[in-house]
């Protein structure tokens, strides 16, 4: 099912009308300061458009997974202080999402006026996706809109449920723009499609790597996530981080390859090693066959940077969805951030590049490229339950546009 036959933000009469809104502000905070306000900003133009059309905005979201209880640590209390400094007004935080406050406040409010309600998953019936919950935070609005991208994938109450009790349930700006980004990319590509996969556990990649076979013309393999494959192969022995269970399916996915006849699977053809993920760790340029007893992999080695180059010289569209090596530590981010060089030059020459997942999002912003590609998603889960090309409950739920 498309989120192309779902009701959208411009197709709502907002003035005066109570828009009930879930946000996805999961975001990073240490000693009360917000490290990363993506999620945030990505809402700024769905929040604008309620209240420039008149609308009292009711926003929720959930932050961490503190299992049904109140933990003061996972308050969105800072964010509602960081979205009033980005929005320019007052933002009023209620300490619950339900209960008498809650109703108070949100009965108060009047056009224009912004809201934002406590932590969703302060209470079981956000992630038990039930009713009762869903009717109380339904309570009072007329109209729903789904701005949270990266909690789709979730058959949560804010989520799912609440569309049961509201009359109009829509997506916002922020759901269309990845909706239509990602969709765009996997069903009608320009042509070569190249895919780069990276990370760690294969595990988590295997749905999207057997679905984007599907559709690219190439994909790339990062850093340590070629190792079950060149274990399967017999060109390695077992390492530390292979996944047991991975092997059968690793085959598949060769055959997979193998049967598309055009090799389209791309391995590395050396790595970086080291005996620690730290600045003073050695870094060591190894081929996959002879990595020296006790070192590990931690970044693509020069060969491989040059040989994706290549791979993504001519591409008109590219998916980024992993990092290649340890970037955190700067010795061991040479291969991600020269890919991500290649990504921004494509995307300025005119490609459709496409980054996401949290540790790609954060690389491409440490190296100051995040703004120059096409598109960064705000998912994690959720852009890869997409490009394992699964539909996502939360879009599902949404009301069909007559
Ligand atoms: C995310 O960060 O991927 C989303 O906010 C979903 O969070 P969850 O995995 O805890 O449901």
């Amino acid at each position: 099912m498309s989120y192309k036959t779902k009701m959208t933000i411009d197709d709502l009469d907002m003035r005066g009308k109570q828009v009930l809104v879930r946000v996805d502000y999961n975001v990073p905070i240490e000693n009360g300061v917000i490290q990363d306000d993506k999620r945030i900003r990505a809402t700024l133009p769905t929040l604008r458009k309620i209240l420039d059309s008149g609308g009292l905005a009711v926003l929720m979201s959930h932050r961490g997974r503190p299992k049904g209880k109140r933990d003061s640590a996972l308050s969105l209390a800072p964010v509602a202080k960081r979205l009033s400094e980005l929005l320019g007004k007052n933002v009023t935080f209620v300490p619950d999402c339900i209960g008498e406050k809650a109703e108070d406040v949100r009965s108060k409010g009047v056009p224009g006026d912004i809201i934002l309600l406590e932590n969703l998953r302060f209470h079981a019936g956000e992630k038990d996706n039930d009713e009762d919950f869903a009717r109380q935070l339904a309570d009072g609005a007329d109209i729903y809109i789904n701005d949270a991208f990266a909690t789709s994938h979730r058959k949560h109450a804010s989520m799912v449920a609440v569309t049961k009790f509201v009359k109009q349930a829509a997506a916002g700006y922020l759901l269309l723009r990845e909706m239509e980004m990602l969709e765009g990319v996997i069903a009608e590509p320009n042509r070569p499609f190249v895919a780069i996969i990276g990370g760690i556990k294969l595990s988590t990649k295997i749905g999207v790597i057997y679905n984007l076979l599907d559709r690219c013309d190439k994909l790339l393999i990062g850093g340590a996530m070629a190792c079950p494959f060149f274990e399967s192969l017999g060109i390695m022995p077992k390492t530390p981080s292979f996944e047991q269970n991975d092997l059968g399916t690793v085959r598949q996915i060769l055959e997979k390859a193998d049967s598309s006849g055009s090799n389209k699977l791309i391995f590395p053809i050396d790595a970086v090693v080291t005996d620690k993920i730290a600045p003073e760790g050695r870094s060591v340029v190894s081929s996959f066959e002879n990595i020296p007893e006790g070192l590990m992999i931690v970044d693509i080695g020069p060969d491989t940077v040059a040989l994706y180059r290549k791979q993504l010289e001519s591409a008109q569209t590219i998916i980024m969805n992993g990092p290649l090596g340890a970037f955190e530590v700067d010795k061991f981010s040479h291969g991600t951030r020269e890919i991500m060089k290649v990504l921004v030059e494509r995307a300025e020459a005119g490609a459709t590049v496409v980054i996401g997942g949290g540790d790609t999002a954060s690389a491409a912003k440490r190296f100051g490229v995040d703004s120059r590609m096409t598109h960064v998603s705000t998912g994690g889960g959720a852009l890869l339950e997409v490009l394992e090309g699964k539909s996502l409950p939360a879009i599902e739920a949404l009301t069909e546009r007559m």
